[in-house]
């Protein structure tokens, strides 16, 4: 790895972590650069903060390249390099018993947005793809092409819950329907699962009966913008080791998961 961390950067929003990665690169809070800023919306108000610190920029619109799949999958010419067997023998995303036609469908479309997606980041020289707020899943077809090296994942993301509670895409919206009394989030390598990579940092706040959704939130965000550079730079230091940690149940049954261990600093 660079002296520098060459960060690129998928978002779908607001963009404020983004933001926070930003000032924390220009502060040396990171010792890192972005690189690139993708995003799957066009309107991603967070494509115009990237153009304002002069980071690069395109779009991937999923939302008509899905579209078009959908009404006239013969017109629409999947990447070379997709196998669609491949790709369902890896994903964990939908058990085996849901629909094929739809499980299929899911993979190819997002096979054709993955591919420009990839197509994209090719000029740039990346160490660290950080998902932030991008609201698409990606999947093995992806994956695969971003994590290289088998022993330290390049793609990490952003969620807001204390995984593994509340995967999916309303973090806080569940926490606060559930009446948790703690609330927080998570930093976390991405794999093919949702919301199941290796847990790299979390940060929690409590919350009380004076709570509601929008403070739930404003609290949960505030912690996102110290955790996601704070891992970050965990990352620029060479400090994160995946580990397998294995342990033998009560039923004698072995449970075993990889983790993230975080090396003191040197
Ligand atoms: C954050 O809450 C993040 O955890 C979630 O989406 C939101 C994105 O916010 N994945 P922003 O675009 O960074 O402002």
């Amino acid at each position: 790895m660079n002296d520098i961390l060459r960060i690129g950067a998928l978002i779908s929003g607001s963009g404020t972590n983004l933001q926070a990665i930003i000032d924390a690169c220009a502060e040396r809070r990171i010792d890192g650069e972005l690189a690139f800023v993708g995003s799957d919306n066009p309107n991603a108000t967070g494509l115009a903060r990237a153009a304002k610190a002069g980071i690069a920029t395109f779009t991937v619109d999923y939302a008509t390249i899905i579209k078009h799949y959908k009404t006239a999958p013969e017109l629409v010419l999947l990447p070379e390099d997709f196998d669609l067997n491949a790709v369902l023998s890896k994903q964990t995303l939908f058990a085996s018993n849901f629909s094929s036609i739809k499980t299929n469908l899911f993979f190819m479309s997002r096979a054709i947005a993955e591919a420009q997606l990839l197509q994209h980041m090719r000029p740039y020289e990346y160490d660290l793809l950080v998902l932030a707020g991008f609201m698409r899943t990606l999947t093995p077809y992806f994956l695969d092409q971003v994590n290289t090296d088998p022993d330290l994942p390049r793609a990490m993301n952003i969620h807001p819950a204390l995984l593994p509670a509340f995967r999916g895409s309303d973090g806080y919206g569940d926490t606060y329907r559930y009446g948790c009394k703690l609330g927080g989030c998570t930093v976390h390598f991405v794999d093919y699962g949702e919301d199941s990579g290796p847990i790299i940092g979390q940060k929690a706040f409590p919350i009380s009966s004076e709570d509601t959704l929008e403070t739930i939130k404003k609290k949960g965000l505030k912690l996102e913008w110290e955790l996601y550079p704070e891992c970050i730079q965990l990352y620029a230091q060479d400090r994160l080791r995946i580990v397998e940690r294995e342990q033998t149940l009560k039923n004698g049954k072995t449970a075993k998961r990889a983790v993230v261990q975080i090396l003191r600093k040197t």
